[in-house]
């Protein structure tokens, strides 16, 4: 049954973050079920340069400012759609930033576009194809319910939440620019505190509410993790659900990738480990656990934190690997730390390859987020035999199992984890995972259960299925 899914990124054609993973492993996850995703993109320049052979399916003569084409195209499996609108996509730089770093100044439009194409596919159908329900990721896609109250067809949406720290907030002034109806700037439509807020048009417009995780949906009702719209959620309480998000396990097979040397058991991780020391000049022959970090450099992934706890791993032999990119006082401050320690280095970067070889090289991953809608990072370290070392919350208490005495004698321990946003609860986790590695047996056994946790869609294909089914009045 076709279905239509709106996204700013999907992998493996365009990605900042875990949203590109999970917009793009949703199609293969839902086929099983019966469901058929098309996916709505933006024809940002890097995409466009992968889209040979697309042809073009719709035509609008001025979409915010320009002329826009839709193009269709099928990519690894993908079954795609191409907002090409050159005067709103076909710049260099990334989705979001320009080449310094900056959002781009119309972003608020690109993305009503990216909405307003959308609301018309999903309402007018396309060439004869018509989707039964619209399936909307983040703030970038949050203005269909608003654009659709203009079409008589009533097509029932989703609007998953992947972060509700991003609100796609704009100025009154924006609205008559970005063709909305100045009678719904109001507290139940989408005004929000006197400015324009996509995701909050979602919010309330969208028939459905999802995240990414069953603890980040109970968490999202709360002021310190509601980022304001915690009143919005409690208000649609009935209509929202946590569903875990699952990794596409195609491409994250440590038997089998490519990028890295392919190996079943803890044991074969050895030569993994050997060449990741060697590529971030680490010494393999320390006492303590490879310990990496793959991340965005924001305030949410609290590595300011692990700055304070760093010595906790370091004086007893540990040593740190860092890839990721983001603020920059969060950079020069691991460039300094790669400096002025020793067992520590940093590279400052974005690079798929060397996430998989560090994932596949790990002793253990750290992930100390002060909050976490999902987290995939401690996926792909599960299904890679590095043992995750988590803060509690979100998706990440959803899916590491604490090595408590407990939880190691029933042998279904697979990581660490600790109180988010707190050093000190760091430090002593890092502590642990010391203790934890100096003891072979225990450290193989946690290894070999982190390996064996599911991590894929199984569990969550048939709860996406559902809602769809219900939806839509089911077949
Ligand atoms: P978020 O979406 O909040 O950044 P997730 O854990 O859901 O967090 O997803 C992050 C994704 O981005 C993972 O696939 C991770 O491997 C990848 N990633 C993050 N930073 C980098 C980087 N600097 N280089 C390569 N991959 C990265
Ligand atoms: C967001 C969240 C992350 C989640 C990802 C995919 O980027 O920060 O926790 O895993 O979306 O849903």
């Amino acid at each position: 049954r076709p279905a239509l899914s709106v996204a700013s990124e999907c992998a493996p054609l365009v990605k900042t973050g875990g949203l590109a993973d999970v917009v793009g492993a949703l199609p293969a996850a839902l086929q099983p079920e019966g469901w058929a995703l098309r996916t709505l993109l933006p024809g940002y320049r890097a995409v466009l340069a992968q889209c040979d052979g697309a042809a073009p399916v719709l035509w609008l003569d001025d979409l915010f400012g320009g002329p826009a084409r839709v193009l269709a195209v099928t990519l690894g499996g993908l079954d795609l759609l191409i907002l090409d609108a050159p005067h709103l996509f076909d710049r260099e730089g990334s989705p979001y930033l320009d080449a310094s770093g900056n959002d781009w100044v119309d972003n608020d439009l690109r993305f009503a576009a990216l909405s307003f194409v959308g609301a018309q596919i999903a309402a007018e159908g396309l060439g004869g194809w018509q989707p039964e329900l619209v399936h909307l990721h983040d703030w970038q896609a949050a203005l269909v319910p608003e654009y659709l109250r203009s079409y008589a067809h009533d097509v029932p949406t989703i609007l998953t939440i992947h972060n509700i720290a991003f609100h796609g907030l704009t100025g009154y002034e924006r609205l008559a620019a970005m063709r909305l109806d100045p009678e719904r700037f109001t507290p139940e439509g989408f005004e929000y505190y006197g400015h324009i807020s996509a995701l909050k048009a979602g919010l309330m417009g969208a028939t459905k509410l999802t995240t990414v995780s069953p603890s980040y949906a109970r968490e999202l009702e709360t002021p310190a993790f509601g980022m304001g719209l915690d009143g919005v959620i409690r208000s649609r309480r009935a209509d929202l659900s946590g569903i875990l998000n699952g990794i596409d396990t195609a491409v994250w097979n440590p038997e089998t990738d490519p990028m890295i040397r392919p190996f079943r058991t803890p044991r074969g991780k050895a030569a993994n480990r050997a060449a990741l020391c060697a590529d971030f000049g680490l010494s393999p022959d320390v006492p303590g656990p490879l310990a990496v970090v793959v991340s965005r450099l924001s305030g949410q992934k609290g590595l300011d934190l692990l700055l304070d706890a760093l010595p906790a791993l370091t004086d007893r032999g540990g040593q740190l690997a860092l890839l990721g990119a983001g603020a920059r006082p969060l950079e020069n401050a691991w460039l300094a730390a790669a400096r002025d320690m020793p067992g520590v280095s940093v590279r400052i970067g974005y690079d798929e390859a060397l996430s998989h070889r560090m994932y596949a090289g790990a002793d253990a991953v750290l992930v100390p987020s002060r909050f976490e809608p999902c987290g995939l990072t401690q996926l792909y370290a599960l299904r890679y035999g590095a043992v995750p070392v988590v803060a509690q919350t979100g998706g990440l208490a959803d899916t590491v199992i604490h090595a408590n005495d407990a939880a190691l004698r029933r042998g279904v321990a697979t990581g660490l984890t600790h109180a988010p946003g707190d050093a000190a609860a760091l430090r002593h986790a890092l502590t642990h995972l010391c203790d934890l590695y100096a003891t072979p047996g225990i450290w193989t056994t946690l290894q070999r259960n982190a390996m064996k946790q599911p991590v894929d869609w199984t569990a969550s294909s048939p709860q996406y299925a559902r809602l769809y089914n219900n939806l839509t009045g089911s077949a």
